[in-house]
């Protein structure tokens, strides 16, 4: 378990812009590289435009050329581990193998630990 993504992931939480919503996410990304990306949700007052806090690690990872990632990990003040939607999950299966390991965990200390198979089986590729 990497205790300091998870750290990581909580102090990307604090930057979550979150003026609709109130809800924020934090997530950090470790590449093959040992860089580390981290991303919080962006919410838009067009609310479809609101980018994901995983989605927004995810993107700056591949935004600088890495697509090698080895763990991720995504924080929110949920009852249990948050859980990603949809649109992250396909995101996630873009670039995610099942050797990639995905942290779920909340501010409470809850953990979950889980890959693409399991969060997103039978997933669409091309
Ligand atoms: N959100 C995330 O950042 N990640 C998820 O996987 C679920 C939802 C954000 C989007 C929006 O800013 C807020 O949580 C409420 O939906």
């Amino acid at each position: 378990m990497s205790i300091t993504l998870i750290n990581q992931a909580n102090q990307a939480l604090n930057n979550a812009y979150v003026p609709y919503s109130s809800f924020r996410v934090g997530a950090a990304v470790k590449m093959k590289s040992g860089n580390i990306y981290t991303g919080c949700n962006i919410e838009n007052a067009s609310f479809s435009l609101t980018c994901c806090a995983e989605r927004t690690a995810i993107f700056k990872a591949v935004s600088e050329g890495e697509t090698e990632f080895i763990e991720i990990a995504i924080i929110a003040n949920t009852d249990g581990p948050v859980s990603p939607c949809g649109a992250c999950r396909q995101v996630m299966a873009e670039f995610f193998t099942e050797k990639t390991t995905i942290y779920l965990t909340n501010i409470h200390g809850k953990l979950h630990t889980t890959t693409i198979e399991g969060i997103l089986p039978f997933h669409f590729k091309l």
